[in-house]
């Protein structure tokens, strides 16, 4: 018979945040509501929690990444987690080390979470196939964004204090967008209504399949509650998508005239002044980009904590024991 010293708790699930479309409504708002909590913390003089004191994230960065790289480093940081980064440029992936290699060479290192962003959709899930560790993913190719897309849901439920019924108009190049995608899901989980618009080249065909409408009409913006501006992606057009960047400019840049009174505007960032957003909206009291990337943070925590510490919602209640917890150590 085994001893009772010998007896091991079962780890707990492995939990990774590959797509929005792996989450239910409840893991979204648990997430959220977290990310609530954790605001309180980073308002203090001491800004640092125990929370994830021993436990190691690597950030495992294969594209150029400003906002969430630094997020999620800083991030963990907070939690007092052990991190890592890691750019492709300059590491062995110079020296033509696969993905895979390098995957598992950071597994031997026994991290606890490995955040990937990486130009080819599936990359992280690649990483999650290869390793013990969660993988969270920062971006893989034009696929997913899963937490841009979450803390777009925290900035406009901070902002406006809801999300079921808000109308909310993403413009621009949708063709190449991971944030497109990962909104618009995260969008319809939550019950908000989203019209994509852009020119038909930039919109593909078959999104409404995602919960959503469509329109190749700029004044398609005019009664939504959020103007959320897409980057026109240079770097992933390998044709001409548009006629000119003036043209689309004109078409469906959004300048001061398009933003009518009691909307707010956002945008993923990094933003092309002068080509999708103007910058007298990008600088306006409308604008509420830097809310973004201040909740970036909050999320990141919240995203991390979650993966590392609370059992799919469907599967019980251990969520809200986690979150009670969280409660205790913040306060
Ligand atoms: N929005 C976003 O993903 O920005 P970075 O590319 O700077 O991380």
């Amino acid at each position: 018979m085994q001893k009772l010293s010998e007896l091991r708790l079962p780890p707990p699930p492995r939990r990774h945040l590959l797509s929005i479309a792996d989450l239910e409504r409840a893991d979204v708002e648990r997430v959220l509501e977290t990310a609530r909590s954790l605001a309180a913390s980073i308002d203090r003089e001491v800004k640092k929690l125990p929370t994830l004191r021993g436990r190691m994230v690597v950030n495992l960065f294969y594209e150029s990444s400003t906002r969430t790289l630094a997020s999620f480093e800083l991030a963990a940081k907070r939690l007092s987690a052990d991190t890592m980064s890691l750019r492709s440029a300059g590491s062995s992936v110079d020296k033509g080390e696969s993905l895979k290699d390098t995957a598992l060479t950071l597994s031997a290192y026994e991290p606890d979470v490995i955040v990937v962003r990486h130009p080819s959709i599936g990359a992280p899930q690649l990483v999650a196939r290869l390793t013990d560790a969660h993988v969270v993913n920062a971006g893989d190719g034009k696929h997913q964004h899963p937490t841009q897309a979450l803390l777009d849901l925290y900035t406009m439920r901070e902002t406006l204090g809801r999300l079921e019924e808000l109308h909310v108009a993403i413009v621009g190049d949708v063709l190449h967008s991971r944030v497109a995608r990962s909104l618009v899901q995260a969008l319809a989980l939550v019950g908000a209504r989203t019209v994509l618009v852009g020119p038909p080249t930039l919109v593909p065909r078959g999104m409404e399949a995602l919960g959503c409408e469509v329109s190749h009409e700029i004044d398609a913006i005019a009664d939504a509650d959020v103007v959320y501006v897409l980057r026109m992606q240079h770097e992933r057009m390998g044709q001409a998508f548009v006629p000119s960047l003036r043209e689309y400019t004109a078409l469906y840049g959004i300048g001061p005239d398009r933003v009518r009174s009691g909307q707010v505007v956002m945008h993923p960032g990094p933003m092309n002044r002068g080509v999708e957003i103007d910058p007298r909206v990008a600088d306006s009291e409308a604008a509420l980009v830097t809310d973004q990337v201040r909740s970036g943070l909050v999320v990141r925590m919240a995203v991390l904590y979650d993966v590392l510490t609370v059992a799919p919602a469907a599967s019980d209640s251990s969520g809200a024991n986690a979150a009670a917890r969280l409660s205790l150590e913040i306060a």
